[in-house]
């Protein structure tokens, strides 16, 4: 179907803007791909506006001609008609008439042989030719630079000076990309059916006088006032339906041309779209939209799929390429929303931008970073106090035309930020201000630097989750920390060069510290390696959804008796309301078993009996040929009491324990590790003649959060490796001999060249000691718990190992993880019991509180919550997950988003199986919970 096909569009038709950057116009595939849109569009009885950039590479073309050397210039000028004429064959536009009057024009800008200089100096562009619109040519133009120039001037055709090629000729041979590629697209458009009438930007976008812009930024950085005009969209709506129009380019009072800086097509598309009241501004481009961090440093980065305008404005200014910062405002004074999409993907999402419902936890949405920043600090000394410093100070940059970003002051020192995406810097101007200011103070110059920026909603009342993103900073040296006034941004200026690595690790610690909330499905989407990593499967959906019903059933039969299944210590609860309930699923303990059984490299695998103390998930274990790790004479115990187990290798790695632990251990044939010289200096006719093992302090930690970080001084474990000399002398005059040695530096580590890193310092560590056989690289291997982390990538690990492995052939390696067999296997049911309003915030209360689950109110831990009742319903509510306990702290999640739920709702509790059971208590002297098993 065409549009000449289309009813007409009564008057009111809703306009939509879209807008195509210069790849999606480079190519007649591209076009295509337009011309569906715009006819798609207007199909669902929109008037469209299709605006456009100049081809990839045109402006810098235009650039280049502008200023190079005027021998070169008829060949630069070449290459860009060849261009064209390339893709107008490839379009086979029937009709090039206009696109080559706009090649005349170009060349007569540049190349002024004497026959051009009349049309030239006519500042008649087009030396006269009709303007594709039709109409008068003189509504406006010739009227001198009056106080206020008709706000738009349909039909009327804008003058091109030359000059003295100054910065308004510039503007002038720039805005040849647009005009060309419009004009191309115009044909193209109607030659497929969808008559498109030209629209020339310049009659529509009048630049407004912004007094303290110099004579560069207003020719070649200019803006424009776009407020909703009725008037204008009347007179458009007369004129048709459809209109393919320039980016990047607007006149001003006097009818020249000007652009609007870079990003200035967007910004065209956002004044269309404020003047037009539309219903809805389209940028296509090559990514799906915003990101909650740069996709090419951070591949984990989340597609933002909702934001409000600030957040967006926020993003756009601190980063973010996909959207020009200065285009959001235009839509948002006039509410209009903005959505980004993926020309090659339009069933991606994007990102919408527009008011966000009210219901929303504060969070970070993204974090960006911004190169080539210079910082320039000003130092008085007294002259702080005096009135009219700051003044005369700011007027130097007005001077210059640079506009400051980030200030920072002190009593005799004010520090500000330029911007190279707001100002057009470069060393001159650099230097000129230099020069200016030293006038009044003393000035240093410090680049190239970078602001690292987070970005998000209600900043301030996040900073407690933000201690790990600051230890980040406290490693490097940072010239400035500013916090914006609108509590929407918190920017670290460093130098430069940190900045490599940086992002995607305070991406990981902003997601595991629960400050970027990547749970909010409705605002976080899919990671950009998901989207565009080659097809990465999303994380498989977890074993609990396909048991609801069985789950159900769980929650509400009698207990089983602990004793039944042998479980120590009986404990049972009296509760036989079937919640709180952890019910663990075998098939995954045994899958994940069997995949680190399949490990090349690791020669023993020891479960570390901590993290989950089940007997059946320690049969399940047992069976799949894994040891057992024990810390403690209890857990000993419990393993001793399975048949199954009476083959399997147990290690005893007791710290600060007493003296019978040690006996014990010995007494009862179990692999022992020391950590401190105390036993052998105390003790040592326990372990004369025997074999031991040590566990030493690497210097340094690992982990999910600091309390389970196992290394360096302010951690109680390990032997520090100055004492390492001592140990050895103790253990040989004691007669012990060391056969192992051992590192865990800390737990839910996601980082797989940890081990290596770990094995390779052991191996260099055993040459020392000279007795050793084995290497136990301890436990440590996380889950992914956020949304959209990736999970440890296992082969990669074996070939890492692997790699150290074949340096020192002679050790075995051992690995004793708890976590990683267990966490995914176990869920915690609970029961809704109340609900309750308080301000804004919703509780929930259920019936599993901080006795039952203690790691979100010891670690901050972040376990995924669902309504098992309600699963399939929207999740419409905000809500703060809490337990029955007498502590503010008893809270399972907050701000989770979920349905609205009901006394008696099941709550499933996700990623339960480790360190759930183990560390629950009686605290209030509320029952133990009960615990089901899955075969
Ligand atoms: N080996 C030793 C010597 C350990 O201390 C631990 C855990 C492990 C192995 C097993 O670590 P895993 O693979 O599970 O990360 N309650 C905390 C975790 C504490 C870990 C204590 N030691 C949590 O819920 O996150």
């Amino acid at each position: 179907m065409t549009a000449s096909t289309y009813a007409p569009l009564p008057i009111d038709a809703p306009w939509v803007v879209l807008k195509f950057g210069g790849t999606s116009v480079a190519t007649a595939e591209r076009w295509r791909t337009i011309l569906d849109l715009a006819a798609a569009r207007r199909a669902e009885g929109a008037r469209v506006v299709v605006v456009v950039s100049a081809l990839a590479g045109v402006t810098d073309g235009l650039k280049a001609l502008c200023t190079c050397a005027s021998s070169e210039r008829e060949a630069t000028l070449a290459k860009l008609v060849e261009r064209h004429r390339e893709l107008m064959a490839q379009m086979q536009l029937a009709d090039a008439t206009e696109a080559e009057r706009w090649l005349a024009s170009l060349q007569a800008l540049v190349l002024p042989l004497p026959s051009d200089e009349a049309a030239v100096h006519g500042q008649e562009l087009r030396g006269g030719a009709p303007a594709p619109g039709g109409g008068s040519h003189t509504a406006w133009q010739s009227r001198g630079r009056g106080p206020s120039p008709p706000r738009y001037a349909l039909g009327a055709s804008p003058r091109l000076s030359r000059g003295e090629r100054g910065y308004s000729w510039q503007a002038a041979v720039q805005a040849h990309g647009e005009l060309l590629s419009s004009s191309l697209g115009a044909v193209f458009l109607a030659a497929n059916g969808l008559p498109a009438h030209w629209l020339d930007a310049r009659e529509a976008l009048l630049a407004r006088e912004v007094p303290f812009l110099n004579e560069r930024a207003r020719a070649l950085s200019a803006q424009v006032q776009a407020d909703p005009d009725p008037a204008f969209a009347d007179a458009l709506a007369a004129r048709g339906e459809v209109f393919i129009t320039q980016g990047f380019i607007a006149r001003d009072g006097d009818g020249h041309t000007v652009l609007l800086g870079r990003g200035g097509s967007d910004t065209s598309a956002a004044y269309f779209g404020a003047l037009l009241h539309a219903s809805r501004v389209e940028i296509w481009t090559d990514v799906a939209g915003m990101f909650s961090a740069d996709p090419r440093q951070v591949p984990g980065a989340r597609l933002l799929q909702r934001l409000d305008y600030d957040e967006a404005q926020e993003i756009a200014t601190t980063g973010a390429k996909v959207l020009h910062a200065r285009c959001i405002s235009p839509c948002r004074r006039a509410r209009v929303p903005l959505l980004i999409k993926d020309t090659r993907h339009p069933d991606f999402e994007g990102t919408l931008i527009g008011p966000l419902p009210p219901e929303v936890a504060p969070s970070v949405k993204a974090i960006s970073s911004r190169r080539g920043i210079t910082l320039v600090s000003m130092e008085t000394s007294g002259m702080w106090q005096q009135v009219g410093f700051l003044a005369d100070v700011f007027a130097a940059f007005k001077l210059h035309g640079l506009s400051v970003d980030l200030i920072g002051s002190a009593e005799t020192n004010v520090t500000v930020s330029l911007d190279p995406t707001e100002n057009l810097l470069d060393s001159d101007v650099i230097a000129a201000l230099a020069a200016d200011l030293a006038k009044v103070c003393r000035v240093k110059v410090i680049a190239p630097c970078a602001a690292v920026t987070l970005v998000g909603r209600g900043m301030r009342s996040m900073l407690h989750r933000l201690s790990g993103v600051l230890a980040e900073f406290g490693r490097e040296r940072v010239h400035l920390i500013s916090q914006s006034s609108n509590n929407l941004n918190l920017t670290f200026v460093v130098d430069e060069g940190m900045l490599d690595g940086l992002l995607p690790r305070l991406h990981e610690l902003l997601i595991r510290a629960g400050a970027l909330r990547t749970d909010d499905t409705a605002l976080f989407g899919p990671t950009w390696q998901m989207l565009y990593g080659g097809g990465m499967a999303p994380l498989a959906a977890p074993w609990w959804r396909g048991e609801r019903e069985r789950l159900l059933e769980l929650s509400t039969a009698q207990a089983v008796p602990h004793a039944a299944s042998g479980h120590l210590p009986p404990q049972a609860g009296e509760g036989t309301a079937g919640t709180p309930r952890y019910v663990y699923h075998l098939p995954t303990v045994r899958e994940r078993a069997r995949a680190l059984r399949a490990l090349r490299s690791i020669d023993r695998v020891y479960y570390a009996v901590k993290a989950n103390a089940h007997p059946a998930i320690l049969r399940a274990i047992a069976q799949e040929g894994i040891g057992f790790e024990c810390a403690s004479p209890g857990e000993l115990d419990v393993v001793d009491a399975l048949a199954e187990s009476s083959a399997s290798p147990r290690l005893f790695t007791p710290n600060f324990a007493p003296r019978d632990d040690y006996a014990q251990a010995v007494e009862r044939g179990v692999a022992l590790t020391l950590d401190s010289l105390f036993p052998l200096q105390h003790w040592p006719r326990l372990f004369a003649g025997r074999e031991i093992m040590l566990r030493v302090d690497l210097g340094r930690g690992l982990g999910h959060h600091d309390k389970v970080r196992t290394g360096g001084t302010a951690s109680k474990f390990g032997l520090p490796l100055a004492q390492l000399g001592e140990f050895l002398d103790l253990a040989r005059e004691h007669d012990a001999r060391i056969v192992g040695l051992h590192a865990h530096l800390g737990s839910g580590i996601l980082d797989v060249s940890h081990w290596s890193t770990v094995c390779g310092q052991l191996a260099s560590l055993a040459e020392r000691v000279g007795s050793v056989r084995c290497l136990n690289l301890g436990g440590g291997l996380g889950v992914p718990s956020h949304p959209g982390e990736a999970d440890l990538d296992l082969a990669a690990l074996d070939a890492a190992l692997a790699e150290v492995k074949l340096a020192y052939p002679q050790y075995e390696l051992w690995l004793e993880p708890g976590r990683w067999l267990v966490a995914d296997a176990g869920v915690l049911l609970a029961r809704v019991t109340q609900t309750k309003r308080k301000g804004s915030l919703n509780y929930l209360g259920c019936d599993a509180g901080m006795h039952v689950l203690i790691r979100p109110a010891l670690y901050d831990a972040w376990h995924d919550i669902v309504n098992l009742s309600r699963l399939d319903e929207p999740a419409s509510m905000l809500y703060q997950v809490v337990g029955p306990i007498c502590e503010s702290g008893d809270v399972l999640g907050a701000d989770r988003r979920l349905p609205e739920s009901a006394e008696g709702d099941v709550l499933l509790i996700a990623q339960a199986g480790a360190y759930g059971e183990s560390m629950s208590s009686h605290y209030n002297l509320r029952p133990l919970a009960e615990a089901a098993v899955i075969e």
